[in-house]
């Protein structure tokens, strides 16, 4: 294209054409140029400058959105991580590890940790320690109080040699106030933006929805372990000789497959079964169920149906499909000589085996309306000789040493170890484990 200036005197255009306010502003100076190399009127300069003066403010315009394009393509790289590790977190320890770890990334000149009086007190961040003074505290009030981003410089010289700019954002889940991030700017030349406090807020918000869905499910799970802690009482109840049975068959079967090795979501559905390994117990009479004498064969073939009553009962919870298997075939023996089924060696589920050797133990190490419970001396040895008919000899074995490493040379340990397994399915049930990453379990 050909820009005619007068009929004497032509000027080219940029090669490839104006793509870009760059380009505009080159040419408009290559313009102004041209127009100075003849004379030209007041009023063309005047124009000529306004232009470029428009060009000018959308350069810097340019610039700026080309900055904040750049905050919301970092903000939505973090989310999209931390969406795609979502799944595998269920705890807030690990939602706060995997968020505090995306910041450190995206602000990765500047000092990143949680200002939080218990998340502090728990050694939660040795930078907090070096770093925190009493203004920044007072600077976690004010985001929180205020419910937004604040950044701040400090107030006074001493200060300025280890930070030259401080940002904190607070973290509520719903409107319970969390903790608050505090993100510190060391370097003069480095400090933040209006982007920067964009990409925090929103960050924390969803970190926030995060942390208050975690608490949600968690709240769920505590009050369906209730109501599930609540029924295997009132199933134990029936009998005063079975009272806490089922809970410390939870406890033992646990302890046991937890050595085996099962995890994470077979371990808890282990414990589920193993909670309401007898629930079906609800529907049988009374009278049998408390008889004292001999059974008659239709008592015995009566009180034989519980392990298909529980198996009907769990198994209207379809979030408990993968229990089932050990309570339906907790009588089933090794030798194949058990009920409902007659199933034998490993065509017994792994889950079954293991309840199994939790019920025979407890039971008889407990009262019985018939007899008076056995030592636990006794209880391993009859389990010992079972081993390969009634029960899975390698569980047995294994189950035979966790007990004695915790009771050899104890003079109370079976009275702790019945307390605490009486204690099992109460919200710090995985405090009790042995192995448990908790400071209680020290003693243990
Ligand atoms: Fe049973």
């Amino acid at each position: 294209m050909t820009v005619s200036i007068a009929h004497t005197q032509t000027l080219d255009a940029p090669a490839g054409g104006v793509r870009s306010v760059t380009d505009a502003r080159g040419a408009l100076d290559a313009l102004g140029r041209h127009l100075a190399s003849f004379q030209s009127d007041g009023t063309t300069q005047e124009y000529l400058s306004r232009l470029c003066d428009i060009v000018d403010r959308l350069a810097v315009e340019h610039a700026g959105m080309a900055e904040e394009l750049l905050g919301v393509y970092e903000q939505l790289g973090v989310v999209f991580e931390m969406t795609g590790r979502l799944p595998a977190l269920h705890r807030e320890a690990d939602v706060f590890s995997l968020y505090l770890d995306c910041l450190r990334r995206s602000f990765s000149s500047r000092t990143v940790f949680v200002a939080d009086p218990f998340v502090l007190a728990a050694g939660g961040s040795q930078e907090a320690n070096s770093i925190c003074a009493d203004w920044i505290d007072r600077i976690v009030f004010q985001a929180k109080d205020g419910g937004r981003v604040v950044v701040e410089h400090p107030p006074s010289k001493d200060d300025e040699s280890a930070v030259a700019e401080v940002m904190v954002g607070p973290i509520f889940a719903g409107s319970t106030f969390v903790c608050a991030i505090v993100l510190v700017a060391k370097e003069r030349d480095d400090t933040f933006q209006s982007s920067d406090m964009l990409l925090l807020e929103s960050l924390n918000m969803f970190c926030g929805d995060l942390i208050r869905s975690i608490r949600l499910v968690n709240e769920v799970r505590e009050m369906s372990l209730d109501m599930v802690r609540a029924l295997v009482n009132a199933v134990d109840q029936k009998d005063q000789y079975t009272s806490g049975h089922s809970v410390r068959v939870g406890y033992f079967a646990t302890v046991l497959a937890k050595e085996i090795g099962l995890k994470d979501e077979e371990l808890r559905m282990l414990r589920w079964g193993a909670l309401l390994h007898d629930v079906g117990k609800i529907g049988i009479r009374d009278e049998v169920l408390k008889k004292q004498g001999s059974l008659t064969k239709e008592e015995f073939d009566h009180i034989k149906e519980h392990p298909v009553r529980s198996h009907q009962i769990v198994q209207e919870v379809p979030q408990l499909a993968q229990a089932l298997g050990g309570v339906l075939y907790h009588h089933e023996r090794y030798d194949g000589k058990g009920y409902p089924e007659g199933l034998s060696g490993e065509d017994i589920p792994v889950h079954a085996r293991i309840i199994q050797i939790a019920d025979v133990f407890d039971a008889l190490t407990s009262n019985r309306s018939y007899r008076a419970a056995y030592s636990w001396e006794k209880a391993l040895k009859i389990l010992e000789e079972g081993a390969g008919e009634a029960v899975d000899p390698q569980f047995q074995l294994l189950f035979d040493r966790i007990i004695h490493e915790r009771l050899d040379e104890k003079t109370d340990g079976w009275e702790e170890l019945i307390a605490t397994a009486n204690r099992f399915a109460r919200r710090e049930e995985d405090e009790l484990l042995p192995g448990a990453n908790h400071p209680s379990q020290a003693s243990e």
